[in-house]
């Protein structure tokens, strides 16, 4: 598994890691042992980066997550916090970092947390000096040991990036989102700010599996979140709408070399840029974290490769959601 330094916790991390969204809810059911076993199998292929929040299952993927890590010394383990809440700047503040943080160590069974992450806040709060001021605080005293951005546009990136404490950005990065190659990934390059790649696989659109007939269940945000009905669009499917994000994969897949998932395929496409710290793939099942953690041992895709899912993008994707995120 390639080893990568995480920005500026100046961890080494597994550049593939797991995406936990899907131990707690909002993609339907899944059961203790189930979510155990994922993590289990992500572990055994050598993951050892876990992304998780404290509002996913409401603390129950940071509670699964706890019981798990003193079976596997050695994990990283970077939360968010944030979005338990009403989206309002003026809840930024020292004492609910304070308590969002102890009710994450608490889940974790951690004194402290290797990485909390904004979860999307405000656009505000990124220019916040009294944010930055505050979360370097919880450095201090040792509740958190580095701070980072979950951020939905470039230009919050951009804005985090320029702080000297931020130690890594979480942005939606894949193939059927490129924007950020423009000027997120090197300018988090030049100034050591470690980027963990989310939504991969824009939802599960680039494993290849779904079609115009494919359903996904009440309680999956694939189904009540398609239009943005409950968080931001961006975050399901990319932003990408379903049947135009079906026809950019099938264009893209006679790129999948022989003997690869696609799923691979893509994650591979990310790694291929070495901005990029970790990718986070979520996985409902261990096959699928297993399958994931292998697409580090692939041979990057090569040129030819890179410049044909950039014409998809530029034909299909950029005119619909260049502008918006
Ligand atoms: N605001 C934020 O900070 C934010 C927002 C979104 C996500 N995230 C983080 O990013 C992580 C990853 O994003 P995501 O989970 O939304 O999307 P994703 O990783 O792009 O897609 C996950 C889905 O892809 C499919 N899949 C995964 N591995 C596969 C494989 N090997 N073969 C075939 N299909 C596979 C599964 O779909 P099926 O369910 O159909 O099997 C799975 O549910 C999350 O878990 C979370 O940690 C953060």
């Amino acid at each position: 598994m390639e080893q990568a330094i995480l920005g500026r916790t100046g961890r080494s991390v597994s550049r593939i890691g797991l995406g936990a969204w899907q131990l707690g809810a909002d993609w339907g059911d899944v059961s203790t042992d189930d979510a155990l076993a994922v993590l289990g199998a992500a572990a055994d292929a050598g993951v050892t980066f876990i992304d998780t929040a404290d509002v996913y299952g409401d603390g129950r993927s940071e509670k699964v997550i706890g019981s798990f890590l003193p079976t596997r010394p050695g994990l990283t383990v970077a939360t968010k916090m944030g979005r338990r809440v009403a989206l309002d700047p003026a809840l930024y503040t020292v004492d609910n970092f304070r308590a969002w943080t102890d009710r994450s160590r608490t889940n974790l069974g951690v004194d402290t947390l290797d990485l909390v992450q904004l979860h999307c806040p405000p656009t505000p709060v990124y220019s916040s000096d009294a944010v930055y001021d505050a979360l370097d605080t919880l450095v201090a005293e040792k509740r958190i040991a580095a701070y980072g951005v979950s951020v939905e546009t470039v230009n919050e990136a951009l804005t985090a990036i320029a702080r000297p404490g931020t130690a890594t950005v979480q942005i939606i990065f894949n193939a059927l989102r490129l924007k950020p190659l423009d000027h997120v990934l090197p300018a988090a390059q030049a100034a050591g700010v470690g980027i963990i790649a989310r939504v991969p696989l824009a939802s599960g659109l680039l494993s290849g599996r779904y079609d115009e007939h494919t359903t996904f269940s009440p309680d999956d945000h694939r189904n009540y979140n398609r239009h943005g009905e409950a968080f931001d669009v961006g975050e399901t499917f990319s932003g990408v709408p379903f049947e135009v994000g079906l026809a950019a994969v099938r264009r893209l897949a006679p790129l999948v070399p022989p003997g690869v998932a696609m799923a691979q395929f893509a994650l591979r496409w990310i790694l291929d840029h070495p901005a990029v710290s970790v990718v986070i793939p979520g996985a409902r099942n261990p096959a699928q974290a297993q399958g994931n953690a292998a697409a580090a041992d692939l041979p990057p895709l090569g040129e030819e490769v890179h410049a044909a899912v950039t014409e998809v993008y530029d034909d299909l994707i950029a005119p619909l959601i260049h502008d918006r995120w």
